[in-house]
């Protein structure tokens, strides 16, 4: 396969998450980098073996030069991103553009008259929809295995420490410098459910506040920083206990800690929380977007959905409830389990996923425990404290999967997809038209098995098709 040459606009977090991926994936090989921090470049420079000529201070430096890639990845901050999309498209550059794809509506309409204009190809990234998660919960969808849609219940656990690191302190609290939650952070959630659904909504409504990271909520001896606060201990938002705790964990120091620092010691943290944005009391910011909102929606066809998200939640995979006229489907981000009402069946649909829509989204950042200070964490037991309940990745079935897998009396299909099948004319059902059946019985007991292709497999073993 050819490689995609790409040019990087904005050598960030995410820019760099996605130079990265390109590169450990063979599909693409940076060839130019405009970004205007000058360390920044010069790091994104000797990671992707890129000439100093060919590094830029902004992708204004960039777009005066003749094209000199195949396609630019804009990663710039939120507000940054129409005039280097306009300008790169009009360049011939095709697009891997980041999300928000602006922050006003005449500016994401200039964007996609720009890339019409010079027909090139554009992608916002809306990462959800690609997931092998969110194509077998369309799949089944599509395939009609809960009939017809009429409600869909979602949650976006933000997380509180997520809330905090960048929403209250960070890049994204302020709509005025970025844009509301919806846009800066729900825009995935929205995109994803009218995907899921098929069709936009013909009428919504929504509400949500800043309920809690303002000055009124701040408690009694609250300092304006956390080295200086008499009670930081007790706080849940402690500035020392995240990001002290990030030191020495690879992911963990690329984000969150990489947006605070680029010191990894105890003295640099300790620098930037005493002087930088990310050591100020959660009370004492500039914050204006909201900490919770939920946003009802109904489509065409009479299907509603209610959506929330939340910074007081563990931060962790969305999870999506569908409810449909002969079945009722529950994805936790990892695994559907589907009721089938015409037999009372329940099965599990595990589409193999490692990361999910989290990871995807966060980068190396998806679904993390709250770094921990020290090098030694607590040790945490199964089930208490880990897998869903405290934001990192659920395990596979069986390890802190609570309640609906340990429901009894029906009998209950545990499956595992086996890989894709080639895609077919309309692209149904990719996900599901092989799947294994590892275990099947009637009113079973819990799974302690953290792998469903484990020793703990038992049962019957055979191959179905489904679509
Ligand atoms: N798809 C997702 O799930 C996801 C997740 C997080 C963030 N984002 C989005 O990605 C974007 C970048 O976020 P980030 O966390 O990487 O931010 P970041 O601040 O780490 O990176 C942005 C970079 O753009 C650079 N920049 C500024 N002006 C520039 C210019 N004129 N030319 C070129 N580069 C310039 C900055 O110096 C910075 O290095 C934001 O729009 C954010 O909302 C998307």
């Amino acid at each position: 396969m050819p490689r995609v040459t790409l040019a990087l606009v904005g050598a960030g977090l995410r820019g760099l998450t996605y130079a990265r991926h390109a590169r450990d994936t063979g599909a693409g090989e940076v060839v130019a980098v405009a970004e205007p921090d000058p360390v920044r470049r010069a790091a994104a420079g000797r990671e992707f073996g890129v000439p100093a000529h060919r590094l830029y201070t902004g992708w204004e430096e960039l777009a005066g030069r003749e094209r000199l890639a195949d396609a630019a990845v804009v990663a710039t901050q939120d507000r940054l991103h129409t005039a280097p999309a306009v300008r790169l498209a009009g360049l011939g550059y095709h697009l891997l553009l980041e999300k928000p794809m602006a922050t006003e509506e005449r500016e994401a309409t200039a964007v996609a008259e720009a890339a019409e204009r010079a027909g090139i190809m554009l992608a916002v990234c809306h990462v959800l929809r690609y997931t092998p998660y969110t194509r077998a919960l369309k799949s089944l969808l599509d395939s009609g295995r809960i009939g017809r849609l009429t409600s869909v219940e979602h949650l976006e656990p933000v997380g509180w420490w997520h809330q905090a690191h960048s929403f209250v302190r960070g890049n994204w609290g302020r709509s005025d410098t970025s844009a509301p939650m919806l846009l800066t952070k729900a825009c995935h959630d929205v995109d994803w459910l009218v995907h899921l659904v098929g069709s936009t909504p013909r009428r919504v409504s929504s509400f949500g506040s800043l309920s809690h990271f303002r000055a009124d909520a701040a408690p009694a001896g609250a300092a304006a920083r956390c080295l200086d606060c008499s009670v930081e201990a007790d706080c849940p938002y402690s500035a020392k206990r995240l990001y002290l705790g990030c030191l020495g964990d690879a992911d963990s120091e690329f984000w969150p800690l990489s947006a605070v620092t680029d010191t990894f010691t105890e003295e640099g943290v300790e620098r930037a929380l005493r002087t930088g944005p990310y050591g100020r009391c959660v009370y004492a910011c500039d914050n204006d977007v909201v900490d919770h909102q939920v946003v009802a929606m109904e489509f065409a066809d009479g299907a509603t959905c209610s959506f929330t998200m939340s910074a007081f939640t563990p931060m962790g995979h969305r999870r999506t409830r569908l409810h449909g006229t002969h079945g009722f489907a529950e994805g936790d981000g990892t695994s559907i389990r589907l009721v089938d009402f015409r037999t009372g069946a329940e099965s599990v649909v595990d589409p193999e996923i490692t990361a999910g829509a989290s990871a995807a989204e966060r980068g190396r950042g998806a679904g993390r425990r709250v770094p921990r200070r020290g090098r030694h964490r607590r040790r945490e037991r199964p089930g208490v404290g880990r897998g869903r309940e405290s934001g990192e990745p659920p395990g596979r079935l069986g390890r802190g999967t609570g309640p609906p897998y340990r429901r009894g009396g029906h009998r209950r299909l545990v499956t595992r997809t086996l890989g894709a099948a080639p895609r077919t004319g309309d692209d149904t059902g990719p996900h599901l038209q092989a799947i294994e059946v590892i275990r099947s019985r009637p009113d079973p007991a819990p799974s302690r098995s953290p792998h469903p292709s484990g020793s703990a497999r038992s049962g019957s073993s055979l191959c179905l098709g489904v679509s």
